[in-house]
Protein backbone atom coordinates (compact mmCIF):
# COMPACT_ATOMS: atom_id res chain seq x y z
CA UNK A 1 0.00 0.00 0.00
CA UNK A 2 1.52 3.58 -0.64
CA UNK A 3 -0.57 5.99 1.81
CA UNK A 4 -2.42 9.25 0.79
CA UNK A 5 -0.25 12.32 1.93
CA UNK A 6 -2.53 14.53 4.12
CA UNK A 7 -1.60 17.76 2.46
CA UNK A 8 -1.34 20.23 5.38
CA UNK A 9 -0.11 23.29 3.25
CA UNK A 10 -3.92 22.88 1.02
CA UNK A 11 -5.76 22.50 4.07
CA UNK A 12 -4.22 25.61 6.11
CA UNK A 13 -5.28 27.42 3.54
CA UNK A 14 -9.03 26.66 3.38
CA UNK A 15 -8.90 27.22 7.21
CA UNK A 16 -6.88 30.51 6.84
CA UNK A 17 -9.59 31.48 3.74
CA UNK A 18 -12.45 30.84 6.15
CA UNK A 19 -10.63 33.08 9.15
CA UNK A 20 -9.71 36.30 6.17
CA UNK A 21 -13.81 36.17 5.81
CA UNK A 22 -14.20 36.22 9.09
CA UNK A 23 -11.74 38.86 9.98
CA UNK A 24 -13.28 40.94 7.14
CA UNK A 25 -16.62 40.85 8.50
CA UNK A 26 -15.06 41.95 12.05
CA UNK A 27 -14.03 44.70 9.93
CA UNK A 28 -17.54 45.81 9.20
CA UNK A 29 -18.10 46.30 12.75
CA UNK A 30 -14.76 48.33 12.93
CA UNK A 31 -12.74 45.59 14.72
CA UNK A 32 -9.55 44.59 13.69
CA UNK A 33 -7.93 41.32 15.73
CA UNK A 34 -4.91 41.42 17.15
CA UNK A 35 -2.68 39.37 18.28
CA UNK A 36 0.49 40.00 20.80
CA UNK A 37 3.51 37.73 20.68
CA UNK A 38 5.80 37.21 23.80
CA UNK A 39 9.46 35.69 23.01
CA UNK A 40 11.92 35.24 26.09
CA UNK A 41 15.18 34.60 25.16
CA UNK A 42 17.07 33.84 21.37
CA UNK A 43 15.98 30.18 20.80
CA UNK A 44 16.39 30.14 16.81
CA UNK A 45 13.11 27.45 16.31
CA UNK A 46 11.23 30.17 18.80
CA UNK A 47 12.46 32.58 16.50
CA UNK A 48 11.17 31.09 13.48
CA UNK A 49 8.02 30.15 14.39
CA UNK A 50 7.40 33.69 15.76
CA UNK A 51 8.39 35.05 12.72
CA UNK A 52 6.20 32.63 10.88
CA UNK A 53 3.02 33.79 13.27
CA UNK A 54 3.25 37.10 12.43
CA UNK A 55 3.93 36.47 8.50
CA UNK A 56 0.16 34.55 8.75
CA UNK A 57 -1.51 37.32 10.64
CA UNK A 58 -0.83 39.69 8.41
CA UNK A 59 -2.09 37.74 5.52
CA UNK A 60 -5.30 37.14 6.68
CA UNK A 61 -5.72 41.02 8.24
CA UNK A 62 -4.94 40.20 11.85
CA UNK A 63 -2.77 43.25 13.83
CA UNK A 64 0.40 41.42 15.19
CA UNK A 65 2.33 42.82 18.25
CA UNK A 66 5.88 41.30 18.27
CA UNK A 67 7.43 41.38 22.34
CA UNK A 68 10.73 40.18 22.36
CA UNK A 69 12.80 40.34 25.43
CA UNK A 70 16.04 38.93 26.90
CA UNK A 71 16.39 35.32 28.11
CA UNK A 72 17.75 37.20 31.91
CA UNK A 73 13.95 38.93 31.66
CA UNK A 74 13.33 38.70 35.53
CA UNK A 75 9.39 36.49 36.06
CA UNK A 76 7.92 39.54 37.29
CA UNK A 77 9.06 41.76 34.57
CA UNK A 78 7.38 38.98 32.27
CA UNK A 79 4.05 39.39 34.47
CA UNK A 80 4.44 43.28 34.29
CA UNK A 81 3.98 42.58 30.27
CA UNK A 82 1.00 39.86 30.07
CA UNK A 83 -1.06 42.68 32.63
CA UNK A 84 -0.45 45.33 30.05
CA UNK A 85 -1.32 43.22 26.79
CA UNK A 86 -4.32 42.10 29.26
CA UNK A 87 -5.51 45.53 29.71
CA UNK A 88 -4.60 46.89 25.80
CA UNK A 89 -7.92 46.65 24.00
CA UNK A 90 -6.23 46.39 20.56
CA UNK A 91 -5.14 43.01 21.62
CA UNK A 92 -7.90 40.26 21.03
CA UNK A 93 -5.04 37.69 21.77
CA UNK A 94 -1.70 36.68 23.76
CA UNK A 95 0.53 33.85 22.87
CA UNK A 96 3.81 33.37 24.81
CA UNK A 97 5.96 31.41 23.16
CA UNK A 98 6.94 28.06 25.14
CA UNK A 99 9.11 27.03 26.09
CA UNK A 100 10.24 29.46 28.80
CA UNK A 101 14.04 30.01 30.25
CA UNK A 102 14.26 27.53 32.93
CA UNK A 103 14.15 30.46 36.07
CA UNK A 104 10.68 31.32 35.21
CA UNK A 105 7.81 29.65 35.89
CA UNK A 106 5.08 28.62 32.68
CA UNK A 107 2.57 27.78 34.36
CA UNK A 108 2.58 31.66 36.59
CA UNK A 109 3.10 33.05 33.17
CA UNK A 110 -0.32 31.33 31.57
CA UNK A 111 -2.35 31.73 34.79
CA UNK A 112 -1.60 35.40 34.27
CA UNK A 113 -2.78 35.38 30.61
CA UNK A 114 -6.26 36.56 30.78
CA UNK A 115 -8.59 33.60 29.50
CA UNK A 116 -10.74 36.17 27.19
CA UNK A 117 -7.14 36.82 25.27
CA UNK A 118 -5.57 33.31 25.46
CA UNK A 119 -5.16 32.67 21.82
CA UNK A 120 -3.25 29.33 22.59
CA UNK A 121 -6.17 27.65 24.91
CA UNK A 122 -3.46 26.87 27.43
CA UNK A 123 -4.85 28.61 30.46
CA UNK A 124 -6.62 26.11 33.02
CA UNK A 125 -10.09 27.52 32.32
CA UNK A 126 -9.77 26.98 29.12
CA UNK A 127 -8.27 23.83 29.68
CA UNK A 128 -10.93 23.01 31.60
CA UNK A 129 -13.42 23.98 29.61
CA UNK A 130 -11.72 21.81 26.78
CA UNK A 131 -12.02 18.38 29.27
CA UNK A 132 -15.80 19.32 30.05
CA UNK A 133 -16.56 19.17 26.18
CA UNK A 134 -17.23 23.37 25.98
CA UNK A 135 -13.95 24.92 24.75
CA UNK A 136 -13.68 28.58 23.50
CA UNK A 137 -10.57 28.10 22.15
CA UNK A 138 -8.77 24.64 21.58
CA UNK A 139 -4.86 24.63 21.66
CA UNK A 140 -3.95 25.02 18.30
CA UNK A 141 -1.98 21.92 17.15
CA UNK A 142 -4.50 19.61 18.67
CA UNK A 143 -7.43 21.76 17.13
CA UNK A 144 -5.06 21.25 13.38
CA UNK A 145 -4.68 17.97 14.24
CA UNK A 146 -8.72 17.59 14.23
CA UNK A 147 -9.10 19.35 11.45
CA UNK A 148 -6.62 17.37 9.50
CA UNK A 149 -8.62 14.41 9.65
CA UNK A 150 -12.23 15.78 9.75
CA UNK A 151 -11.21 17.73 6.11
CA UNK A 152 -9.98 14.38 4.93
CA UNK A 153 -13.06 12.41 5.99
CA UNK A 154 -11.27 10.09 8.31
CA UNK A 155 -14.21 9.15 10.66
CA UNK A 156 -12.78 8.82 14.25
CA UNK A 157 -15.92 7.67 15.56
CA UNK A 158 -15.21 4.58 17.69
CA UNK A 159 -12.07 4.44 16.10
CA UNK A 160 -8.95 3.58 18.02
CA UNK A 161 -6.93 6.75 18.27
CA UNK A 162 -3.49 6.23 20.16
CA UNK A 163 -1.63 9.46 20.81
CA UNK A 164 2.34 8.93 21.55
CA UNK A 165 3.54 11.88 23.51
CA UNK A 166 2.12 13.34 26.81
CA UNK A 167 2.99 17.39 26.72
CA UNK A 168 0.49 19.73 27.89
CA UNK A 169 0.96 21.42 24.52
CA UNK A 170 -0.03 18.57 22.25
CA UNK A 171 -0.89 14.92 23.54
CA UNK A 172 -2.77 16.24 27.00
CA UNK A 173 -4.98 18.43 25.25
CA UNK A 174 -5.72 15.75 21.75
CA UNK A 175 -6.77 13.25 24.08
CA UNK A 176 -8.94 16.00 26.22
CA UNK A 177 -10.77 16.59 22.41
CA UNK A 178 -11.07 13.52 20.78
CA UNK A 179 -12.67 11.70 23.59
CA UNK A 180 -15.50 14.10 23.57
CA UNK A 181 -18.65 12.95 22.53
CA UNK A 182 -18.49 15.47 19.14
CA UNK A 183 -17.89 15.52 15.47
CA UNK A 184 -14.32 14.93 14.57
CA UNK A 185 -13.73 13.42 18.05
CA UNK A 186 -15.93 10.17 19.20
CA UNK A 187 -13.36 8.26 19.65
CA UNK A 188 -11.24 5.68 22.07
CA UNK A 189 -8.24 7.40 23.18
CA UNK A 190 -5.24 5.69 24.17
CA UNK A 191 -2.25 8.11 25.95
CA UNK A 192 1.24 6.65 25.69
CA UNK A 193 4.34 8.35 26.82
CA UNK A 194 7.68 7.26 28.17
CA UNK A 195 6.62 4.84 30.63
CA UNK A 196 4.10 2.78 28.80
CA UNK A 197 5.37 -0.72 28.75
CA UNK A 198 5.57 -2.31 24.99
CA UNK A 199 4.60 0.86 23.11
CA UNK A 200 4.23 -1.44 19.85
CA UNK A 201 1.51 -3.37 21.06
CA UNK A 202 -0.69 0.62 21.64
CA UNK A 203 0.51 1.11 18.21
CA UNK A 204 -0.40 -1.37 16.22
CA UNK A 205 -4.46 -1.32 17.96
CA UNK A 206 -4.17 2.10 16.33
CA UNK A 207 -6.85 3.07 13.56
CA UNK A 208 -5.17 6.50 13.72
CA UNK A 209 -1.86 6.99 15.28
CA UNK A 210 -0.70 10.59 16.09
CA UNK A 211 3.14 10.59 17.20
CA UNK A 212 4.04 13.88 19.44
CA UNK A 213 7.35 12.91 21.25
CA UNK A 214 9.69 15.01 19.39
CA UNK A 215 12.16 12.54 18.23
CA UNK A 216 13.18 11.77 15.22
CA UNK A 217 11.96 8.61 13.15
CA UNK A 218 10.71 6.41 16.34
CA UNK A 219 7.67 4.91 14.78
CA UNK A 220 8.97 1.96 12.29
CA UNK A 221 6.46 0.81 9.77
CA UNK A 222 6.84 -2.38 12.47
CA UNK A 223 5.04 -0.69 14.55
CA UNK A 224 1.90 0.49 12.27
CA UNK A 225 -1.52 -1.26 11.71
CA UNK A 226 -1.84 -1.66 7.81
CA UNK A 227 -4.35 0.91 6.73
CA UNK A 228 -4.01 3.35 9.73
CA UNK A 229 -4.00 6.91 9.78
CA UNK A 230 -0.84 8.54 10.67
CA UNK A 231 -0.68 11.84 11.73
CA UNK A 232 3.37 12.96 12.41
CA UNK A 233 3.31 15.89 14.72
CA UNK A 234 7.37 16.01 14.80
CA UNK A 235 9.60 18.75 13.88
CA UNK A 236 12.88 17.48 14.53
CA UNK A 237 16.72 18.81 13.02
CA UNK A 238 18.70 16.47 11.78
CA UNK A 239 21.83 16.26 9.46
CA UNK A 240 19.43 15.02 6.62
CA UNK A 241 17.16 18.45 7.39
CA UNK A 242 14.10 18.44 8.83
CA UNK A 243 12.70 15.30 10.08
CA UNK A 244 9.11 13.89 11.99
CA UNK A 245 9.04 10.85 14.72
CA UNK A 246 7.62 8.55 12.14
CA UNK A 247 9.73 7.52 9.39
CA UNK A 248 8.02 8.52 6.73
CA UNK A 249 8.97 6.61 3.77
CA UNK A 250 8.79 2.92 5.27
CA UNK A 251 5.81 4.06 7.30
CA UNK A 252 3.92 5.32 3.72
CA UNK A 253 4.13 1.49 2.29
CA UNK A 254 1.79 0.33 5.42
CA UNK A 255 -0.21 3.38 6.51
CA UNK A 256 -3.51 4.32 4.39
CA UNK A 257 -2.90 8.23 4.96
CA UNK A 258 0.09 10.20 6.37
CA UNK A 259 0.88 13.66 7.02
CA UNK A 260 4.02 14.86 5.57
CA UNK A 261 7.19 16.79 7.32
CA UNK A 262 7.09 19.63 6.68
CA UNK A 263 3.42 20.33 5.04
CA UNK A 264 1.53 18.26 7.58
CA UNK A 265 0.65 19.28 11.30
CA UNK A 266 2.87 22.69 11.15
CA UNK A 267 1.10 24.34 8.71
CA UNK A 268 -2.44 23.70 10.59
CA UNK A 269 -0.73 24.80 14.31
CA UNK A 270 -0.44 28.28 12.74
CA UNK A 271 -3.73 28.65 10.77
CA UNK A 272 -5.99 27.47 13.61
CA UNK A 273 -4.16 30.27 16.13
CA UNK A 274 -5.13 32.45 13.67
CA UNK A 275 -8.88 31.71 14.30
CA UNK A 276 -8.36 31.42 18.16
CA UNK A 277 -7.32 35.13 17.82
CA UNK A 278 -10.40 35.27 15.58
CA UNK A 279 -12.85 33.76 17.77
CA UNK A 280 -11.32 35.68 20.68
CA UNK A 281 -11.98 39.09 18.83
CA UNK A 282 -15.76 37.76 18.13
CA UNK A 283 -16.14 37.02 21.48
CA UNK A 284 -15.23 40.55 22.64
CA UNK A 285 -16.50 42.65 20.02
CA UNK A 286 -19.65 44.80 20.86
CA UNK A 287 -23.09 43.04 19.76
N1 LIG B 1 5.87 26.11 21.59
C1 LIG B 1 5.66 25.07 20.74
N2 LIG B 1 4.38 25.07 20.30
C2 LIG B 1 3.76 26.13 20.88
C3 LIG B 1 2.44 26.64 20.81
O1 LIG B 1 1.55 26.12 20.14
N3 LIG B 1 2.20 27.76 21.56
C4 LIG B 1 3.16 28.35 22.34
N4 LIG B 1 2.82 29.43 23.05
N5 LIG B 1 4.40 27.88 22.43
C5 LIG B 1 4.69 26.78 21.70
Amino acid sequence: MTAHIIDGKAIAAEVRAEVAERVAALGGRDVTPGLATVLVGDDPASKIYISSKHKACAEVGIRSFDHHLPASTEQTELLGLVEALNADDDVHGILVQMPLPAHISEAAVLDAVSPGKDADGFHPCNLGRLLAGDPVVVPATPAGIQQLLLRSGVDTSGADVVIVGRSNIVGKPLAALMVQKAPGANATVTLCHTATRDLSAYTRRADVLVVAVGRARVITAQMVKPGAVVIDVGMNRTEAGLTGDVDFEAVSEVAAAITPVPGGVGPMTIAMLLANVTTLAERAAPA
